[in-house]
């Protein structure tokens, strides 16, 4: 596979060389090595960005213990803190040695972390065009100013002005208007120094699964989004501050103000922060224990499901051990989980969730398995090479929401690319040429690695 550039990063063998087989994770990823065309053009590039600008960096205020409707927008400073932070902050520090030592608020294979969470102020009120941007740096849980338009429409730190005293970003002096957006960007060769070529399909699973957070965080807030994937709005954005092929532009959700009082809540557990401080993929084998689940995981599943950020797509879950759910497969509609064919799913699951034909996981003793499915042929069609950003895009946000019901529910859910794409078509009868599954998630009572995570702290 050719090198990816800024316009085009996803070359349309993707689809069979990291989706339909895993011809492009290179042999060296099992001893944990870097890949070999990684490793000797650039430097290492850190899992966690180092190389923020100094001078203008912004404190966060201390991320809230609970995530409340606050009745302010995203300028306010305590806002935008508890939205970072939870979106995408450092939330946990694993002490393992050997191990990973940062866990962020989503999942990333092994720990690496490529996407980058950026707050993007619009030059003027209703365009896209970069004003100002300001990087989101989880280890020190501040803001850095990356950019600013040169024609000077935006002074340094003009949508942060107000920040001084007490250190916290605060509300623009004289901003061009109230429309915040947050963009998800890419870098594909933090995460290429260990998968080579099969970088871009984990980073572009990793930003929906970010775009995911993002926008359930902001519900939880109370705030009003609209997650977009459009293309050309996206370019707009990323106008001037994401040169080169370095960092490639995934995704963005406009945050524009607090929601009517009144309006519909999407699907939030009773106490989000924690649960997103607890969310976990489970340790380097997942092994649960063979415990049932209960049977709100569903009614949580089919109602978050409901309200992730896009709806073209599908969910198939194979239910092992569910209280008061029978074995079998089932389908996402409407608002719930629905049986389509009863009985123990497990050969199932062992000839879907294979890698280089050995079984994945311990699907034995998980609790249910949930296969995230989009319409690749008609995406395809319709957008050609962006496609497999786009649908990614799709399904990594319901596979957060997936993992995060997990957690509300004391239970791991792991993300596995371990599965045989066109093994799942067949057994689970989705229409031929049309879907594909992007996301295995297993959710089980697995512990996560060794007992040493600890919360971080701001
Ligand atoms: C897109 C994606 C693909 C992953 N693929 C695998 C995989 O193939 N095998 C595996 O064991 N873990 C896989 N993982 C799990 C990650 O390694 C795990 O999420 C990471 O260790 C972070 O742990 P945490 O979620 O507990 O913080 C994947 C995670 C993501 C987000």
């Amino acid at each position: 596979m050719t090198a990816t550039n800024h316009r085009s990063p996803f070359p349309l063998e993707l689809w069979s060389e990291a989706v339909y087989s895993r011809r492009s994770i290179p042999a060296t990823l099992a001893a944990g090595a870097y890949a070999p065309e990684a490793a000797a053009p650039a430097p290492a590039e850190p899992a966690v960005p180092v190389a923020l600008p100094d001078e203008r960096r912004f404190p966060l205020v201390a991320p809230p213990l609970r995530l409340r409707p606050a009745g302010a927008g995203p300028a306010d400073p305590s806002v935008l803190a508890a939205l970072l932070h939870y979106s995408y902050g450092l939330l946990q520090h694993d002490l393992t040695p050997g191990g990973w030592p940062l866990h962020r608020a989503v999942a990333s294979a092994r720990c690496r972390y490529p996407s980058e969470l950026s707050l993007v102020v619009p030059a003027a009120a209703d365009g896209h065009r970069p004003a100002a941007v300001y990087r989101f740096d989880p280890v020190h849980h501040q803001l850095a100013l990356l950019h600013r338009a040169v024609d000077g429409t935006a002074a340094d730190g003009a949508a942060l002005d107000g920040t001084a005293a007490d250190g916290a970003a605060a509300e623009p002096a004289g901003g061009p208007g109230s429309a915040r957006f947050l963009v998800i960007t890419s870098r594909f060769a933090r995460t290429a120094q260990l998968y080579g070529d099969y970088a871009p399909r984990l980073c572009a699973q990793e930003a929906g699964m970010l775009l995911g957070a993002v926008h359930l965080v902001a519900a939880a807030l109370g705030l009003r989004t609209r997650p977009g994937r459009d293309r050309e709005t996206l370019l707009e954005l990323c106008d001037g501050w994401t040169p080169g092929e370095a960092e490639h532009p995934m995704g963005y959700l406009e945050i524009d103000s607090a929601a009517e009082p009144g309006a519909p809540v999407p699907w939030l557990p009773p106490e989000l922060a924690a649960v997103l401080r607890a969310r976990h993929s489970g340790a380097a084998i997942f092994d649960p224990a063979p415990v049932a689940a209960p049977a709100a995981l569903l009614v949580d599943l089919g109602a978050a499901l409901a309200a992730a950020p896009f709806a073209d797509f599908s969910c198939h879950l194979l239910v092992r051990r569910v209280t008061g759910a029978p074995p079998g497969h089932y389908v996402h509609t409407g608002e719930r989980l629905e049986s389509v064919r009863a009985g123990d799913p497990l050969p199932m699951l062992e000839q879907i969730g294979q890698t280089e034909g050995r079984v994945s996981l311990n699907f034995r003793s998980v609790a249910c398995t949930a296969y995230l499915a989009v319409r690749r042929g008609s995406a395809l069609a319709r957008f050609g090479a962006d496609a497999f950003r786009q649908v990614h895009l799709v399904a990594g946000a319901a596979a957060h929401l997936v993992s995060v019901v997990a957690a509300r529910h004391g239970l791991s859910a792991r993300v596995h690319n371990g599965y045989d794409a066109a093994t799942a078509e067949r057994l689970l009868q989705l229409a031929p040429d049309e879907e594909t599954v992007l996301f295995q998630v297993a959710i089980g009572a697995a512990g996560p690695a060794a007992g040493f995570r600890l919360p971080v702290v701001f």
